[in-house]
């Protein structure tokens, strides 16, 4: 029950991140390593049926949110019918998703009716030149289509990923706060956090103080700190009189480890306990071994039990060994 998924420090895991596929459509450069990361051969890396039987039995345990990761979710082949077999676990609250939202917009309707009913796209910028360059891809109108058909089909609160990098997109906090104005959606400014080949530098990354101190200025009647659902990674605030809001993600400069509640599969099976670090057990070899249900989940306490009290601080986390973010999904 429960204790499967309690560590030593009383944090109970109830929300488990899956990634489908270390594949994507576009190249961001502070994901992907410039030279591509060596991509995990096709049968090792999960089926439907074993993506199935893991999240049944991380439900069974406890977890009532699953969101869907990548890569990009949204290239793997069978999304759909995942998400129908996910969405019908019986325990299972919230079937979320993270997508680039590039091919997105036609499949949306189909994955509402697929039990998908929470979602957040990744856009970095507004200007479609620069999209380009950070994603070493074309799409921009592509996701913006998305998150019009995105709030059109009544997701809400609509979350909008934005990674704030110094020099590259810096100057466009502003505008995308702007979108708040009119639109019930919830702009998230993230600050860029190392991974393994992302060349992730302290100066590149601007501080939640720093665009707090942005939005201060531009908005002089205020900004409104709202509470933080427990769990959530975001510190929430809205601006008075806009529609839609806006938060700040803050792992480098404002630790959230301590109300941790995730745990991630990836798409390769592999069980891993916290973003940051090597400390993954595979689940994958674990099942084709012929593990039993009980089997697994002696391997996913133990796991669970090994989970640190905190991630490294910021300037030891960027020497830390840990995975491209391709292949974490975040
Ligand atoms: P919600 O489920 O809506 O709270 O979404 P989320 O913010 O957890 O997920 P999303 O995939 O949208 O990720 C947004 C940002 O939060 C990304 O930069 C993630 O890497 C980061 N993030 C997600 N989970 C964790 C975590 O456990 N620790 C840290 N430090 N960052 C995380
Ligand atoms: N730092 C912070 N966030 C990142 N993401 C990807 N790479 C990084 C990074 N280096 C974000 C993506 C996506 C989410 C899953 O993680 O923009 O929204
Ligand atoms: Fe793809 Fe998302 Fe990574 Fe960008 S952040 S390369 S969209 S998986």
């Amino acid at each position: 029950g429960e204790q499967m998924l309690t560590d030593t420090f009383s944090r109970k895991h109830t929300y488990l991140r899956l990634s489908l596929t270390e594949r994507c459509n576009l190249r961001c450069t502070y994901c992907m390593p410039a030279d591509g990361a060596p991509l995990t051969p096709g049968e090792r890396l999960l089926s439907a049926d074993e993506l199935q039987r893991l999240a049944s039995l991380f439900v069974g345990a406890g977890v009532d949110k699953i969101r869907l990761t990548g890569g990009e979710p949204t290239v793997r082949k069978d999304l759909l019918e995942i998400c129908r077999s996910l969405s019908a676990l019986p325990g299972l609250r919230t079937l979320a998703m993270t997508s680039n939202g590039v091919a997105l917009k036609r499949q949306l309707p189909q994955l509402q009716e697929a039990g998908l009913n929470a979602l957040n796209i990744s856009l970095d910028t507004l200007r479609p030149d620069r999209f380009e360059a950070l994603t070493r891809r074309a799409g921009h109108g592509k996701v913006l289509a998305s998150i019009e058909e995105a709030l059109r089909l009544g997701f809400a609160p609509l979350k909008v990923n934005v990674v704030v990098m110094r020099g590259v997109n810096d100057d466009e906090i502003i505008d995308f706060s702007e979108l708040t104005r009119d639109a019930p959606l919830n702009v998230r400014f993230i600050e860029y956090m190392p991974f393994d080949g992302n060349v992730w530098s302290d100066s590149k990354m601007v501080t939640y103080k720093e665009m707090l101190a942005a939005l201060r200025d531009r908005y002089p009647q205020g900004l409104v700190r709202c509470a933080d659902p427990a769990g959530e990674v975001a510190k929430n605030f809205t601006v008075p009189g806009h529609k839609g809001s806006v938060s700040f993600i803050t792992s480098m400069t404002h630790a959230f480890c301590g109300d941790c509640n995730r745990l991630r599969v990836l798409a390769d099976g592999s069980l891993k306990v916290c973003l940051f670090g090597a400390n993954e057990v595979s689940l994958r070899d674990a099942m084709r071994e012929g593990a039993t249900d009980d089997d697994l989940r002696l391997v996913i306490s133990a796991a669970v039990d090994r989970k640190r009290a905190a991630h490294a601080g910021m300037f030891e986390l960027a020497a830390t060994q840990n995975r491209p973010m391709i292949t974490i999904g975040g």
